[in-house]
Parts: structure tokens; sequence; C-alpha cells
């Protein structure tokens, strides 16, 4: 059966979608073509897959597209893809506005070049008021270099007396990561095969559901990206419960919500 024949569920969408966009390099060499060629041809599937959660409906898209470890790639790897992120930014610029997308950013991205850094400074300040759908990307992000981060700011107020060590809750700390405000994804979706994380989102992911296709990335779309959502609809979700507690709808619906806001 085609999947994508019937429509999905809108009372069961994922909120926050994330991605680890992987295997741009095994692209290109599958065509003989440089590494960079198949990020190029990447940029490409970024637009298609926000264009589609936009009309789908999610509200909050992350996307990893550069990590702390990607800052060891060789030199010319690492410029291309600074130059290929300020094209972007600077060319969906117009598309974000009409289409009501918010552009937030999650990592050190302190790291970044100042050209950079000063373009994804001003989209994300024009678009600060858009409503339509978050497009968060993750720049020199890396799980543990956020959750270290937080600590350190953590034990800054606890030092300065605004902050009681017994007042650090789950909460708490994830207000002090750099997806406060966000809820947690709910579906994480990683191209090209990998069974790993590489350090994405290690705190948020905790009750993720995990989804990894074989497509390589460049060639991952919107029809995809649909039949991933129709699996998505028909999973359980038990948040360590079982099954027949989930599906009373009220105490399901309670510790759904519950859980959620544990965990910030
Ligand atoms: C993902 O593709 C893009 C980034 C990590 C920036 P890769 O460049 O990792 O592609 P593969 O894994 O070598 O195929
Ligand atoms: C993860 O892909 C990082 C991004 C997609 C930005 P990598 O290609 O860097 O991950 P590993 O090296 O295969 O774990
Ligand atoms: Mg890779």
């Amino acid at each position: 059966m085609n999947s994508s024949s019937f429509p999905l569920r809108p009372e069961s969408l994922p909120r926050h979608i994330a991605m680890i966009m992987d295997g741009n390099g095994r692209w290109a060499k599958k065509r003989a073509l440089n590494r960079i060629r198949g990020h190029r041809e990447g940029v490409e599937s970024v637009r298609d897959i926000v264009r589609a959660c936009r009309e789908i409906g999610i509200e909050f898209l992350t996307l990893y597209a550069f990590s702390t470890e990607n800052w060891l790639r060789p030199a010319l790897e690492v410029s291309a893809l600074m130059r290929l992120l300020k094209e972007f930014l600077e060319s969906e610029l117009s598309e974000m506005m009409e289409n009501g997308i918010r552009l937030t950013a999650i990592g050190d991205i302190g790291r970044l070049p100042e050209d950079v850094l000063n373009v994804l400074h001003e989209v994300m300040e024009r678009t600060r008021e858009n409503q339509g759908m978050v497009l968060n990307l993750a720049l020199s992000y890396g799980g543990r270099d956020e959750i270290v981060r937080a600590a350190q700011n953590i034990a800054i107020q606890v030092k300065e007396g605004r902050l009681h060590p017994e007042e650090i809750s789950k909460e708490v700390f994830s207000n002090y990561l750099d997806t406060h405000g966000m809820p947690e994804p709910d579906l994480l979706i990683r191209t090209s095969g990998e069974m790993r994380i590489s350090n994405f989102l290690l705190w948020q992911i905790a009750y993720a559901e995990i989804f990894v296709t074989q497509t390589l990335w460049p060639e991952f779309r919107r029809e995809e990206l649909i039949r991933i959502l129709h699996d998505y609809q028909d999973r359980e979700r038990r948040f360590g419960m079982t099954g027949d507690q989930m599906r009373k709808s009220s105490t399901g619906g309670e510790i759904k919500k519950r859980l959620q806001k544990d965990n910030g």
C-alpha cells in the first residue's frame, strides 16, 4: 500500500523533528564528484524539507548542519561548508519571511567565522517575530559541549548565590541548554544508514522516536519524509508506561503531559 496516498493525522504529528543530515560525501563519491558538490546538493534537500515541514504543519525543525567534531575536517571542506551556510542564509531570507519561518541556532556559534555569524544574527533578528515554524540550525553543535556549557552557567549562578544546588531539577537544567523554550524532539531522523547519534541532542532525545534511512541526504526529499511520518503515526510512544496505560486516553494523555513538562 502506498502510505502517502492517505492523509497524515494532524493530531498526532510530531511537534518537533530533528534530523542528522548525513551522506553528502558518499553521494558525491558515488558520482565521482568532489565532496563539496555533495554538500551543495544537500542544500537542495534542506530547501525541500523545510518547505515540506512548513506545509505539513511541523512547529520545530532542528537540522544538524555542522558538529563540533566537523571542525576537524580538512580546512578546504570546512571553509566550503561555511560559505554554503552563508549563501543559504542570504538566499532563504525572503522565503523565510514569506512563509513565516523563524530561524534560530544552537551550538557554540561564537566559533563561526565572523562574516557567517553576522549574517546568521541578521537573519535571526529579521525572522524573530515569525510564527509559522521554527527552523533551528545546529551549528558548531555538540551535545556534550552544550551540557558542559549549561553546567558552567549553572555553577556561576550557584556561586553568585542566585540558585541553590537543591533547586537544580531536570526542568531547571534544561532551561540552561541551547534548546530552552523548545519542546523536545518527538522524531529523530538520520539519513545514510549510520546507526549512531554523533553527539546530537544527547539530553533532548531521551524519548524521541528514531528513524534511520539508507537514503543519502542529497536524495532525501519530501516523499520519503511523508512515508516516515506515516510510520511515526503508527508507533506507540509509551514513555516507560505499559501499552494499556497509554491507550486509556485519560491516563495516557496525563502521563505524556507530565513527562513533557518534567523534561522542560
Ligand atoms: C553530512 O554529510 C554533512 C556534514 C557532516 C557537514 P557528510 O559530509 O558527513 O557525508 P559522508 O558521511 O561523508 O557521506
Ligand atoms: C553528523 O555527521 C554531523 C552532521 C550531520 C552535521 P558526521 O558525518 O559528522 O558523523 P559521523 O562522523 O559519521 O559520526
Ligand atoms: Mg557523515
